[in-house]
Order: C-alpha cells, then sequence, then structure tokens
C-alpha cells in the first residue's frame, strides 16, 4: 500500500479512535444529561416516561401487537399463557414505501389501518382484540395509551404527525377502514418493547436498546427520581426512554459528522445516532471513502458510482464488505456496485468501514456503561440489556468492540453487562404491555 495511502489510514484510526479515558468523560456527561432530563430542565436525553414497568410474566391473553418504526411495518397476533411458555407469534411484514413514511400522516395511518384490516380478514380474526403499538420515536407520554410524537428522526417525515396523538391517528384510521374489532390498549417505543420482552424470561434486564436503523436505550428507574410523579401511575419504577440518540455530549465527533448532520433532514439533533444508527454508518463511511478520492488516495482518482454520491453507500454493503475475507474484498466491492478496485482500495474502504463500526460499538457501549452504572454504580450486580437490530444483530465485529470497551471500562466487572439479542422482541413486548394493561383495566 502506498505511504500516503497508509499515513491516511492511520491518521482516520487516530481521529476515531475512542478510548476508555475519554469514553469515561463521556460516561460523566451523561449522567449529568440523564439528571437534568429527570428533572424536566433542558437536555439532550429527553428521559421520556413510559407509563410502564417490568412484566410480572404471568401476563396472559390472545393480543394483536403492531411494530411501526423500521423499515417494514409489522403486525402480529401474540398468545401469552403466562406460565413461563414460549408466546405463540403469527405475523405479518408489510413493507413501507417513501409515499408511507415522507408524505402525509393521513397516508401513513391509513397504509397502517389497510394492512390491520387484511391480516385480520387473513387470519379469520372475529370479535375484538386488544392491541399494544410499538412506535419507534420519542412519544410525550401521558398515560400508558396516550402519547404525542414529539419530533420525527430517522429521516422520516410525515406530514400532520408532530405534536400528535398517534393512538388517536391510527383508530381514526382504523375506523374510516371499518375494522371494528380492535381495541388500543397501550402504546411503546420499540427499546420499552424490546425490554420488556426479555424481562418477561429474564427478571436481571433492567435497560433495552436498539442498536439498528436508529439507536437508543430505555432503562427501570424508581419514581421516587423522577421530577415529576407521572400521574395515575402507582407502581415504584417505571421504564423510562432517554432517546439517546439524541445525546449530543463529548462525543468523538469528525468533520464528516458535522458534513452528514448539515446535509440530514434534522440537523443539530439525534448526534449519537448520527454516529452510531444503521442509517448514517454507511453515508459516514462513504463521506470519507468520497473525500480520499477526491484528493487521489484511492481509485486513482476516479470517481465509482455509489462511493461519489451522496446515501448511495448503505450499512449493508460496509457489512458486506466487512465480511468478506481481505483478498475477496476487490471482487466484493464489485458485486456492491463499484468495479476494477485494485488490493489497495478494496483493503482501504474495507478499513474506513471497519474504523467507523468500532467508533459506533464504542459509543453504543459508553451509553450502555453510563445507563448501567446510573442503575448501579459499582456494578454489584449482573444486569441483562436486551438488544435488538441489525448492527448488533449482524455487523460483524460489533459485538466484540463492544465487549472491548467494556472490559477497557470495567476490567473483571465487565461481565455484570450482558447484551442479549431480543429479536423482534418490540411486537412481543408491546403484546405483554397491552396484557399488562387489560389485566390492570379488569382488577
Ligand atoms: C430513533 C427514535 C427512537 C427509537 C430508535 C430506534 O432514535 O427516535 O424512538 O427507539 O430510533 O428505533
Amino acid at each position: 500500500m502506498e505511504s500516503a495511502l497508509q499515513n491516511a489510514l492511520a491518521s482516520l484510526s487516530g481521529q476515531l479512535d475512542f478510548q476508555a479515558p475519554e469514553m469515561r468523560s463521556m460516561i460523566a456527561a451523561f449522567h449529568e444529561q440523564m439528571e437534568r432530563g429527570l428533572r424536566g430542565e433542558p437536555s439532550s436525553l429527553k428521559m421520556l416516561p413510559t407509563f410502564t414497568d417490568n412484566p410480572s410474566g404471568r401476563e396472559k391473553g390472545d393480543i394483536l401487537a403492531l411494530d411501526l418504526g423500521g423499515t417494514n411495518f409489522r403486525v402480529l397476533r401474540v398468545r401469552l399463557t403466562g406460565d413461563g411458555r414460549e408466546p405463540g407469534i403469527t405475523g405479518g411484514k408489510f413493507k413501507l414505501a417513501t409515499e408511507h413514511v415522507a408524505r402525509t400522516g393521513e397516508e401513513l395511518f391509513g397504509a397502517i389501518a389497510r394492512f390491520i384490516r387484511q391480516f385480520m380478514e387473513a387470519q379469520g380474526l372475529r370479535g375484538t382484540y386488544p392491541l399494544g403499538f410499538t412506535f419507534s420515536f420519542p412519544i410525550r407520554q401521558q398515560a400508558l395509551r396516550r402519547g404525542e410524537l414529539i419530533v420525527w428522526t430517522k429521516g422520516w417525515t410525515a406530514s400532520g404527525v408532530e405534536g400528535r396523538d398517534v393512538v388517536a391517528l391510527l383508530e381514526l384510521a382504523l375506523e374510516k377502514q371499518g375494522v371494528a374489532g380492535v381495541r388500543v390498549v397501550s402504546l411503546n417505543n420499540d427499546t420499552t418493547g424490546t425490554q420488556v420482552a426479555r424481562a418477561y424470561f429474564d427478571p436481571a434486564c433492567d435497560a433495552g436498546c436498539i442498536l439498528g436503523t436508529g439507536t437508543n436505550v430505555c432503562y427501570r428507574e424508581s419514581v421516587s427520581r423522577l421530577g415529576e410523579a407521572p400521574l395515575g401511575y402507582n407502581r415504584e419504577a417505571m421504564i423510562i426512554n432517554m432517546e439517546s440518540g439524541n445525546f449530543n455530549q463529548k462525543l468523538p465527533r469528525h468533520r464528516h459528522d458535522a458534513a452528514l448532520d448539515a446535509c440530514s433532514e434534522n440537523p443539530g439533533a439525534q448526534w449519537e445516532e448520527k454516529m452510531v444508527g444503521g442509517r448514517y454508518l454507511g453515508e459516514l463511511v462513504r463521506l470519507a471513502a468520497a473525500d480520499w478520492i477526491g484528493r487521489g488516495l484511492l481509485f486513482g482518482g476516479r470517481r465509482p458510482g455509489p462511493l461519489s454520491e451522496r446515501d448511495l453507500w448503505s450499512s449493508e454493503a460496509v457489512s458486506a464488505l466487512l465480511a468478506a475475507p481481505p483478498d475477496e474484498a476487490p471482487a466484493r466491492l464489485a458485486g456492491l456496485g463499484v468495479p476494477g478496485a485494485g488490493p489497495d482500495d478494496a483493503a482501504a474502504v474495507r478499513e474506513i468501514g471497519r474504523l467507523f463500526v468500532r467508533r459506533a460499538a464504542r459509543i453504543a457501549a459508553a451509553v450502555l456503561s453510563a445507563t448501567m452504572t446510573r442503575i448501579d454504580p459499582g456494578l454489584e450486580r449482573a444486569h441483562t440489556v436486551a438488544v435488538d437490530g441489525s448492527l448488533f444483530e449482524k455487523m460483524p465485529g460489533f459485538r466484540a468492540f463492544m465487549a472491548e470497551a467494556f472490559s477497557g471500562l470495567f476490567g473483571v466487572r465487565a461481565d455484570r453487562i450482558a447484551p442479549v439479542l431480543t429479536h423482534d422482541g418490540s411486537g412481543l413486548g408491546a403484546a405483554i404491555i397491552a396484557a399488562a394493561a387489560e389485566a390492570e383495566n379488569i382488577a
């Protein structure tokens, strides 16, 4: 490899490094922002009450769940027995198109209601079913079944939804579609759903985390530590949705982060998410590669399509390239629409990907470390963190980089934080939350 390219890689590696001492100052800032957010003071962490606590594991019923907020929209029927047995889950996945996420709320909720109707017809469901609604965006909840969308994230822009109660919008759409057999009984974020799904079987689970298109963390907090007591809620602990993707202090930011932010739908917001989430990781790698292409360091100055244009390089491409053995990287790049890469070009693009993935995993680990040390400062006991999302599940190296970061921070106590894949947990969690709400309403 030419020395100019080698030097560039070494310097990028330094810029994207994030070691235990820097992580510690980020963790201190995170704690401070958590405190402020809980007290209702201005903070980059929204610390949103969810009106939900961990389940008892005895919740039961025949329940519908909606899962909205990623690439796919899912409708599930979940049968919970409440006796430790695996829930029976049948479900339909529907792909959301641009017109659903980027035009009007009416179109979005209209499409959802149509999918629900189709699903119920296909399953032959008659009668009335309680429904739990996972809505994976920041919602200000005033009760378990009521919450306004604060602001769209992850590039969604459907008009007429911000500031509105999303349960009311869903009910209205269901009514318009003539769907009578559904009662929306609860609303939750995907992090909360994921935590609840795992906690149903595992009482040591006290946090939920998404590492996918977007990223966010929730955890179990004592109600006495909330600035304002949540009205009508009488349990001692509540899950708090931090909206940690919006955290913006002491992060190892690079000029490519600033460039990405400036071109995004929501400049100035979701800084942590823009350094970690799968929606952005590909573009960060592309920005770095394009910079070097422009400086003649890569591809002999040619401008290979997907690496030269905004948003054409995805985190899936980064993942595919990292999964290929190094000597197959040029062929893999060709398969990803970048033909004619020499071994050095391919090795460099691969390494850029690895460096951004390493940084993302370390930031994610720092956020979880801050969360767990808030709950248990000395890590005296074992904690499960329920995690879902494609980065955690599939990105080569991601989990290993996280584990390394925990070791660097906590030494032998690192294994007190156990991130566990809770695949598709948010739909199941929504059903469990709905079942708990039903039981409470009947009692
Ligand atoms: C975004 C949303 C948040 C969600 C996360 C993961 O950060 O704002 O609510 O939990 O994505 O889907």
